[in-house]
């Protein structure tokens, strides 16, 4: 998978050299350049934004630079990489939105800072690719960075051969719907407090069932709109 960012923070990226997704890029199985927005600019200042048209608070980025900085990444025609633009009137981030990510060849982020970017930059840019706007969450951040980043890690970690034993990918939370359930490892008594005992049993089927009971609880205390549609039983 190969993965471009545009952002005038290209540095806040270094941290994707540390960690899994540090190791994914040392075997070649994700490739990741920052670009600085910036260096697309041609004026003594190295402009990017400007008031917004109509009045308000707050500063627009300029369409130029993002033209100059995506047609350098996508080409000047028709493109078969997919456009993120975070921002928090995007489409909700969710798990199944990470494994759709996690299947592109080819993801390119526009991390907008301000109040935006252009919408004419958008607009452009639906006429010759895949372009979604998605948001990290109901809530706003200073600029897309930290919302990338959380998609990089989240869709990244999805690519075939990130994640060593991709059976563990398969029973965490938001996979099959649900919450995962509380793990424990030794010693069997901590502070007083003792693993379940079920868990020690050795035996699988009442683990797997003790497993999705504690998953529903959870679920049904924690985020009950999780449960909206499912069947009761
Ligand atoms: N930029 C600012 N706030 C954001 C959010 N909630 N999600 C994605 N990008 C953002």
């Amino acid at each position: 998978m190969r993965i471009d960012i545009v952002t005038i923070f290209p540095e806040f990226f270094s941290v994707l050299d540390i960690s899994l997704l540090g190791k994914a890029r040392e075997q070649g199985l994700i490739e990741v350049v920052a670009h600085d927005l910036r260096d697309f600019t041609h004026d003594r200042h190295r402009t990017v934004d400007d008031t917004p048209y109509g009045g308000g608070a707050g500063m627009v980025m300029k369409p130029e630079p993002w033209g100059e900085a995506l047609d350098a990444i996508v080409g000047d025609g028709a493109s078969d990489a997919l456009l993120v633009v975070p921002s928090p009137a995007g489409e909700p981030f969710t798990q199944a939105t990470a494994r759709e990510l996690a299947q592109e060849p080819h993801l390119v982020f526009a991390c907008g800072r301000y109040e935006g970017i252009d919408q004419r930059v958008v607009d452009h840019y639906e006429t010759r690719m895949r372009v979604r706007p998605i948001s990290l969450g109901d809530y706003v951040l200073n600029g897309g960075e930290v919302a990338v980043m959380a998609m990089i890690e989240a869709a990244g970690r999805l690519v075939p051969g990130v994640v060593g034993n991709p059976e563990s990918l398969v029973e965490e939370s938001h996979e099959d719907g649900l919450l995962e359930y509380p793990s424990y490892t030794k010693p069997p008594v901590w502070r007083d407090l003792e693993v379940p005992a079920v868990l020690r049993s050795g035996h699988h089927g009442k683990v797997a069932e003790w497993r999705h009971e504690q998953q529903l609880e959870r679920t049904r205390r924690v985020r009950p709109e999780l449960l909206d549609g499912r069947d009761a039983s």
